[in-house]
C-alpha cells in the first residue's frame, strides 16, 4: 500500500486508474493532480460534465485532489516533496489529435513540458526518502502515424503525422532518455480509442452512442477505418500492471483490446439496440492516420495482460451507465 499520484486524475482515465488503485488496495492514498481543464466547448448542448461523478464513488480520505498545473515545475515539485509517492502515472496532457484551434505548444505542454517536471522534481528529490518504484508515461497510437501493417507492434517504425502524436512521441523519448539517466524505473504505455462510462471528450465512440440514444443520423468517416476499441476497464487492468510487474520497468507496451475493428462494425453493433438508427458513410479524414490492430503480445507475455472486454460487450456495459444516467 502506498502514495499513488496520478496527473490528470480528475480525466477519464486518471480517475478510473485511481479508483482501481483504491479498491484493489494497491494505494493507501491516491493524489490526483489536476489543472481542471477542459477541451470541449461547455455551451455545446451534447456536453455533459462527468467529474464530480467520476469520484462519487471514491472514498474521501482515499484520495486527495490538488489543483496544479503540471506545467508549473514549483508548485509540482512540493506536491512530489510532500507525499513522496512511489508510483507516478503520468496521464495529464491534451488528451485529443482533433481538435480545432489546437497548436503544438498546447500538446507539448503535457506531453514535454510536464513529463521533464515530474522526472526533475523526482530526481531533485530522489534519496531524500521518496523512492519511486514506477514512473509511468501515457502515451498513444498515435505515435505509429498510418499504419502500415495489419497488426502493429511495439518496434515498428514511429511516424506521427500530427502535433498531438509528435508531442506524445516527442514525450516517450525524454520519458526512456532522463529516466535512464537519471536511474528512474519507468514504464511508457500506448492505448488507442479507449471508450466507456465518464468520457466526455467527444471521441467516435460516445459521439456514435450518443447519438443511437438520441435517434440521430451516425456519420463514419471511411468505410474502412478501423480502430483497436479498447474498453476503459482493460486499459486500467494494463496500467496496474504496467506500474506493479517488475518485469514491465523500463519497457514500452501497447495496451488496448489487441483487435481493430471497422467503424461500421462498431455501428452495426449499436444497430442490435437501436435497429432504425440511420448511418451515413463519409469520405475518410486524410488529416487523421488510418490505424487498426496494436499487437499486445509483450504485454500478455511478459506482464501477464488479458484484455476481457470486446466491443459487443463494452458497448453493452456503456449503454447500460447512460441509460442510468438519462
Ligand atoms: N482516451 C483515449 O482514447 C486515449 C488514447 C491514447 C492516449 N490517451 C492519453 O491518455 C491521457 C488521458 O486521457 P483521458 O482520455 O483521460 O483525457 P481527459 O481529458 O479525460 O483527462 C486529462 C486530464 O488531464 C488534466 N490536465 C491536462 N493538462 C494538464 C496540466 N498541464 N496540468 C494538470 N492537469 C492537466 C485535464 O484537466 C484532464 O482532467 C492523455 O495523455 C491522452 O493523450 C488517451
Amino acid at each position: 500500500m502506498k502514495n499513488i499520484l496520478i496527473t490528470g486524475g480528475l480525466g477519464f482515465i486518471g480517475s478510473t486508474l485511481a479508483k482501481k488503485l483504491i479498491e484493489k488496495k494497491i494505494a493507501k492514498k491516491c493524489i490526483l493532480v489536476d489543472n481542471f481543464g477542459g477541451y470541449i466547448n461547455p455551451s455545446h448542448s451534447n456536453f455533459f460534465d462527468y467529474r464530480k461523478k467520476r469520484i462519487e464513488s471514491l472514498k474521501k480520505n482515499k484520495f486527495i485532489i490538488e489543483r496544479l498545473d503540471t506545467n508549473n515545475f514549483k508548485a509540482l515539485f512540493n506536491i512530489v516533496k510532500k507525499y513522496k509517492p512511489s508510483l507516478i502515472y503520468h496521464t495529464a496532457a491534451l488528451p485529443l489529435a482533433k481538435l480545432k484551434n489546437v497548436n503544438a505548444d498546447e500538446a507539448k505542454q503535457g506531453s514535454v513540458d510536464s513529463t521533464i517536471n515530474l522526472i526533475d522534481a523526482v530526481r531533485m528529490q530522489k534519496n531524500k526518502k521518496i523512492s519511486l518504484s514506477r514512473f509511468v508515461y501515457i502515451s498513444s497510437s498515435m505515435v505509429y502515424g498510418d499504419f502500415k501493417k495489419k497488426t502493429v507492434n511495439e518496434n515498428d517504425k514511429k511516424n506521427p503525422k500530427e502535433a498531438y502524436g509528435i508531442m506524445k512521441y516527442s514525450g516517450e523519448i525524454i520519458t526512456k532518455g532522463l529516466c535512464k539517466l537519471y536511474d528512474i524505473p519507468f514504464t511508457i504505455i500506448r492505448p488507442s480509442a479507449v471508450y466507456g462510462p465518464t468520457d466526455m471528450n467527444r471521441r467516435v465512440s460516445q459521439i456514435f452512442i450518443e447519438a443511437a440514444i438520441n435517434n440521430k443520423e451516425i456519420f463514419v468517416e471511411g468505410p474502412n477505418e478501423k480502430l483497436d476499441f479498447t474498453y476503459i476497464d482493460d486499459l486500467v487492468d494494463g496500467l496496474i500492471l504496467a506500474g506493479t510487474k517488475s518485469k514491465a520497468k523500463n519497457e514500452t507496451f501497447n495496451i488496448t483490446f489487441g483487435k481493430g475493428r471497422k467503424l461500421i462494425n462498431f455501428v452495426n453493433t449499436l444497430k442490435k439496440y437501436y435497429p432504425k438508427l440511420k448511418v451515413k458513410i463519409k469520405p475518410k479524414d486524410s488529416s487523421k492516420p488510418s490505424r487498426g490492430t496494436l499487437s499486445i503480445n509483450k504485454a500478455k507475455n511478459l506482464i501477464g495482460y488479458m484484455p476481457k472486454v470486446s466491443i459487443e460487450i463494452g458497448i453493452k456495459k456503456y449503454l447500460t451507465f447512460l441509460r442510468n444516467q438519462n
